[in-house]
């Protein structure tokens, strides 16, 4: 970095690449810069914001010669919407980065110098896929709306006329919910003064069976013209299941109990041929289409022939379990949250598998009762991680299990890096890396991971 470069200058720099994240890279003298709303190609005239001993961060003010790859964002909430950062990117581009990304924490982290990457699965469609989105209510001069957050702001909600990441039904539902508000005179809650009632609009969408799901969330133990409410949404024949739940704290979250207000208690999905519930608050993965590509990649790496006893660990409602008891002998999923455990065993039973089990706990404490309840240890462990990776204890306690086989499906390809470096340690191979394009538009990669020791 030149010496003078300290908080406020303003240079002038040339994008290299993406980081993850997505922020450009620049470098000068060596020194990297990374570049917020920069792009690979760009010439930017960038603000300064810190200087740190290996890099500082910058921020785009002008873009003095774009690159070869920008486009027009089609969104009109783009940039100032967080939930999209990369909409100005052509979509080919943007695949092509994630895959260089996955390498780059293979090689840099994991220390892997030729890592088995392979091209990346692009997104089937990349816009309009997701199958959940959370609103937060505020009150604007036009009225109550149900918005998104704006970038990087967790206390700034942004109105929304169009959301490009859901679909018609997902975008004519929150209109119509902020419709109802409207006519109603009603308030979004505020956090500092602790006035008004309405918190979050939760919709989901069943892609395979076009169900929709909707939650409202109030900070009052009342929800007002409730019945209004329920008609409003019963325009929609889709929406098969209403609810509405309250917070009073202070936490702005969305998975609370809640009341039934209309309709079934969930709706189904379909994955890979199995049928799955969703309520309020299941964990499912929000790509429906894409998730079917994951799983399948899931499945070939465990190479199953019929024989094998499976432990899929951070196993959720075990969407991941019940495909693989269609193909194993038997599978023992773990899962920390004791209702997925739960969603999981009806799941079971709904798909008429009788050789899956599920135990809920902590996969760092808790594994020997998997190994306990199987008789002996398994022959594939399928891991599914949050983002932050496995703990590592879990890590360690995985390893000792010595399984032959291991598939590593991971939300982050940092975190997966990093274990990966320490499965080495334990004795596995990194046989192949396949990442995939679930989210298009924002800068997250999965990425399914085989691993392998003699
Ligand atoms: C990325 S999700 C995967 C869920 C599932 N495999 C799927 O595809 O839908 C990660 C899951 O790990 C669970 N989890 C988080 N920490 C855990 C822990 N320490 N032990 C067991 N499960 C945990 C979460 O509750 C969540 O269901």
């Amino acid at each position: 970095m030149p010496r003078l470069a300290v908080p406020g200058d303003e240079l002038e720099l040339t994008i290299e690449t993406l980081a993850y994240g997505a922020r450009g890279i620049a470098r000068v003298d060596g020194f990297v810069v990374f570049v917020a709303g920069a792009l690979p190609g760009d010439r930017v005239r960038a603000r300064v914001d810190r200087v740190k001993r290996r890099h500082a961060e910058a921020t785009t003010l002008d873009v003095l010669e774009p690159g070869p790859d920008r486009v027009v964002a089609p969104c009109a909430h783009f940039p100032a919407c967080g939930g999209c950062r990369l909409q100005n990117l052509a979509y080919p581009i943007q695949a092509e980065l994630k895959e260089r990304q996955v390498r780059d924490a293979l090689v840099r982290i994991a220390g892997i110098a030729e890592a088995p990457v392979a091209a990346i699965v692009p997104a089937d469609e990349p816009y309009a896929y997701r199958n959940k989105l959370e609103y937060a209510f505020a009150n604007t001069p036009d009225g109550v709306a149900a918005g998104l957050h704006r970038a990087g702001r967790f206390d700034d909600i942004l109105a929304i006329t169009h959301c490009w990441l859901t679909g018609e039904l997902g975008n004519a539902v929150r209109d119509a919910v902020q419709q109802w508000a409207r006519d109603n005179r009603l308030d979004a809650y505020e956090q500092r003064s602790g006035r008004g009632s309405l918190r979050h609009l939760v919709v989901r969408e069943a892609r395979t069976t076009g169900s929709a799901l909707v939650v409202i969330v109030t900070a009052d133990a009342d929800l007002a013209d409730r019945d209004g409410f329920v008609r409003a949404l019963r325009r929609f024949p889709e929406v098969r299941s209403i609810h509405w739940a309250v917070n009073d704290g202070v936490a702005e979250v969305t998975n609370l109990p809640t009341t039934l207000l209309a309709g079934e208690a969930t709706i189904d999905e379909r994955v890979l041929g199995l049928v799955f519930a969703v309520g309020p608050t299941t964990f499912m993965q929000t790509n429906t289409a894409m998730v079917e590509r994951l799983y399948s990649l899931a499945l070939e790496d465990c190479g199953l022939r019929g024989d094998e006893v499976v432990f899929d660990l951070y196993s959720g409602v075990g969407t991941i379990s019940l495909a693989l008891a269609q193909r194993a002998r038997s599978v023992f999923g773990m899962e920390l949250s004791t209702a997925s455990v739960e969603s999981a065993r009806q799941n079971a039973v709904r798909n008429g598998l009788t050789n899956a089990s599920f135990i809920a706990g902590d996969v760092a404490k808790q594994l020997p009762l998997l190994v306990e309840a199987a008789g002996r240890a398994p022959d594939v462990v399928v891991v599914d991680p949050p983002r932050a990776g496995l703990a590592p204890k879990a890590l360690r306690r995985i390893a000792e299990l010595s399984a032959p086989r291991l598939v590593y499906v991971s939300c982050n390809p940092t975190t997966l890096a990093g274990d990966a470096r320490l499965l080495v340690t334990h004795g596995y191979r990194l046989d192949a890396a396949r990442p995939l394009d679930l989210f298009p538009q924002t800068p997250h990669v999965e990425t399914v991971a085989r691993f392998s020791r003699s």
